[in-house]
Parts: structure tokens; C-alpha cells; sequence
């Protein structure tokens, strides 16, 4: 496979994919932060299924990371992310600057309601304002036909199709199943944080949701059921849990028995915090 192209100004990214739109191609765009993983590769694999181009942008975005949270220390490897995706067949990769995403002055925010409410929110106010905000920019500066998000941020996959869908973004969004490790850890960049002991406790997280996903279904209470997952992270040895919550699949409002559900969780494990979810099968 060739190595992708590397651009990291806007007007080299807006010309490319409006070359390839004026000769027909369809193009994908992924979203990352890099530190890429077999999860991110997963989406491009998905993407190119169904495009002829595919765009991968790799920018660590501040306005998402609160001013406690992990911004600089999150993984930087851009070389290694290149290899990645000539591998995968990615044709672009666009890496733009601090600067050139947020020029002195930027001073816009957009803020999503519907599904961005609860959940993350609660422990994260000002997260999906700062994805939000990021994403409608890329969307704008590449235009691509469409754009894969992976399940393993669930709340994010439900705030990006409310985003299109509220701003009439005319990118159509396409979700992607979480790739997992051997042990059902799903696979995340923030892994890499995680010490030997750490990662046989970061299993149990899949394992414990599973087993609660198939409890709501067979009937158990709701209220019971996610506390009792609460306990049984805890007693895995996880530090403390942020939520673990059903929800229903699309708007995530409160989940109903017999409809589609998703039971999501966020919980730290020391000083790194985990998401997951699974469906909630229906009974
Ligand atoms: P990042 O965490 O790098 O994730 C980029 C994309 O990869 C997201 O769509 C995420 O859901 C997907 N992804 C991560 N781990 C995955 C896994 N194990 N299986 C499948 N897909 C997975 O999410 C972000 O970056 C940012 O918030 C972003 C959307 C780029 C905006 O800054």
C-alpha cells in the first residue's frame, strides 16, 4: 500500500477531497486523536468497504479535555499512526495544528442537547461541546460523503448523528461495532496507561456489563440490577464508578423494558478511566 498523503492545512484537505468529489469518488472521513489501535483501523477497513477515499484526521483536540484531565499526557506517535494507516489504505491523513483548528479569536461553541444529556455529561459538563464543536469543523473543512464513529463511544456516536441531523451537516454517519481484545477489553488508546495488574481488572469491566445486560433482559429490576454492577466493579477493583445506566439505543432516554436498550458504564481504574457498553439484548 502507498503511504497516505499528510496535509495539516485546511485549504490542502478542502482541496484534495473536493478533487476526488469532482471526479466521482466517494469519500470517508475518520475522526481520531490518534495513538491509533485496532479499534481506529477497524474504521477505516469499514470506511474504504463502502468509499473510494478515505481521509483519517489525527488531532489531540484541547477543547474536549477538561483542564484536569489528560491532555498532555495523551499519546502522541505520529509515525507509528502513518505506518498504521498505509497499511490499513487510508489515502489522506490530516494532522493539523493547535493553531490551525483554533486561530486567536476562535470563539464558537456548539452544544448539542438530546443524547449529550446525563451520562458522560455529568462528570464531563463540557465534553461533548468541545467534540461537537470539533467535529462540525472537520466535517465543514473536509465535506466528506461520510464519516465512521466506533460504538465504543456510544454516547458520542448518538451526539454526532443528532449533530448532522439538527445542523442539516449532510454527511451521513455510520457506526462500527468495538473491537475487543482477546479478553472482551475493549480496545482504547488510554489502555496504555494501564499496568499488567491493571489490564486483568480492566477485563472484568465487558464481563460484568454482559452479564447485567443479559440480567435486564430476562426481567431482573433495573435499579438492582446496575447497582449490583457497581458493587461487582468495585469488588473487581475498580476505584469508583462514574454510572452504569440503560438507556434506550437511539436518544439514550430512559431505557424501557421490551425496547432496544444499551447498558453503558465509565469507571477508574486508579487514575484512568474506562468506558464501555454493550446491548441490551431483548428478551
Ligand atoms: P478517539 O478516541 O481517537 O476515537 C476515534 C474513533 O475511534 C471514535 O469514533 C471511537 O469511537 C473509535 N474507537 C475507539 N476505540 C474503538 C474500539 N475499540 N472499537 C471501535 N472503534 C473505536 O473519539 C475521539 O477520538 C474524539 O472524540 C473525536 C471524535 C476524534 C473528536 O475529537
Amino acid at each position: 500500500m502507498n503511504a497516505p498523503t499528510v496535509v495539516d492545512s485546511v485549504a490542502a484537505l478542502r482541496a484534495q477531497v473536493q478533487d476526488w468529489r469532482r471526479a466521482g469518488l466517494r469519500v470517508a472521513m475518520v475522526p481520531t486523536m490518534g495513538a491509533l489501535h485496532d479499534g481506529h483501523i477497524s474504521l477505516v477497513r469499514i470506511a474504504l468497504e463502502q468509499a473510494d477515499r478515505c481521509v483519517v484526521s489525527i488531532f489531540v483536540n484541547p477543547t474536549q479535555f477538561a483542564p484536569t484531565e489528560d491532555l498532555d499526557k495523551y499519546p502522541r506517535q505520529l509515525a507509528r499512526d502513518l505506518d498504521r494507516l498505509r497499511e490499513a489504505g487510508a489515502h489522506l491523513a490530516f494532522t493539523p495544528s493547535v493553531g490551525e483548528m483554533y486561530p486567536a479569536g476562535f470563539a464558537t461553541k456548539i452544544s448539542v442537547g438530546g443524547p449529550s444529556s446525563g451520562l458522560e455529561t455529568d462528570f464531563r459538563p463540557s465534553f461533548f461541546d468541545g467534540v461537537a464543536t470539533v467535529v462540525a469543523k472537520l466535517f465543514l473543512q473536509a465535506a466528506p460523503d461520510f464519516a465512521v464513529f466506533g460504538e465504543k463511544d456510544y454516547q458520542q456516536l448518538c451526539v454526532v448523528r443528532q449533530l448532522c441531523r439538527d445542523l442539516d451537516l449532510p454527511v451521513e454517519i455510520v457506526g462500527a461495532p468495538t473491537v475487543r481484545d482477546a479478553h472482551g477489553l475493549a480496545m482504547s488508546s488510554r489502555n496504555a496507561y494501564l499496568g499488567e495488574a491493571e489490564l486483568d481488572v480492566a477485563r472484568l469491566l465487558n464481563v460484568i456489563l454482559r452479564r447485567t445486560a443479559g440480567a435486564l433482559s430476562t426481567g431482573t429490576d433495573e435499579a438492582a440490577a446496575t447497582e449490583d454492577a457497581a458493587k461487582a466493579l468495585i469488588s473487581a477493583g475498580f476505584r469508583k464508578v462514574d454510572y452504569v445506566a440503560a438507556r434506550a439505543s437511539v436518544t439514550l432516554a430512559p431505557w424501557q423494558r421490551n425496547r432496544g436498550g444499551r447498558l453503558l458504564a465509565a469507571a477508574w481504574l486508579g487514575t484512568t478511566r474506562l468506558i464501555d457498553n454493550v446491548e441490551i439484548p431483548s428478551a
